[in-house]
């Protein structure tokens, strides 16, 4: 992640409707927060945990996303996804396309097996995302995590590389 994106990922981000959605973003959310952000996930990325990616609008070369590969499981072969898209750039397939591409890299060039995405149970636009994608729904974790002091439960979704092969986009 480069530190150049501080700005476009504060100004993203920032925003309500991003954190009610995700379990680590505070809200409001700094600069700061930003920087830690990146500071952190490119060390876990160098110890060979974490695979992160900015979503770049190619005309205007600023970034309006992040999509993470993150709990990569080398024995095991799998790993998790977590996204999210600024706020202006929603139902647009930004999401769609960058979990494609993010699959295609996990399962073509990491030979990982399984990736599944974990979201709370009424995230109705990640869920259609991920749908698109050919990820199926694997069942509800209840009261998996306590975010902002209330169980929530998680809808769990997975592919695997053999799906992957077969779906069609
Ligand atoms: C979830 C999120 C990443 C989706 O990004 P996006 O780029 O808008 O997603 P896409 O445009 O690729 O696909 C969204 C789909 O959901 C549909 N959708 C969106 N809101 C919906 C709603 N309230 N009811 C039904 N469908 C809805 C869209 O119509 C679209 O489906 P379609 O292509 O069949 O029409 C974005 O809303 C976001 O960042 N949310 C906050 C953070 C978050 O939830 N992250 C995921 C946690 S793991």
């Amino acid at each position: 992640m480069r530190f150049s994106d501080i700005r476009d990922i504060y100004e993203h981000v920032n925003d309500k409707q991003i954190a009610k959605w995700t379990v680590a973003i505070p809200h409001p959310y700094k600069t700061e927060d930003a920087e830690e952000f990146i500071r952190l996930t490119n060390k876990m990325i160098r110890q060979n945990k974490r695979r992160t990616f900015g979503i770049i609008y190619k005309e205007t070369d600023s970034l309006v996303g992040i999509i993470d590969l993150f709990r990569i499981n080398w024995t095991d072969r799998n790993g998790e996804i977590g996204y999210w898209i600024g706020r202006k750039f929603w139902n647009r397939g930004v999401a769609t396309e960058a979990i494609h591409l993010i699959l295609k890299y996990a399962f073509k060039e990491l030979k990982l097996h399984r990736i599944y995405a974990r979201i709370f149970e009424d995230n109705i636009a990640s869920a259609r995302a991920l749908e698109k994608n050919g990820f199926k729904h694997e069942g509800l974790q209840r009261h998996a995590a306590k975010v902002r002091n209330r169980w929530r439960n998680f809808h769990l979704y997975a592919i695997l590389s053999t799906e992957f092969r077969i779906h069609k986009r």
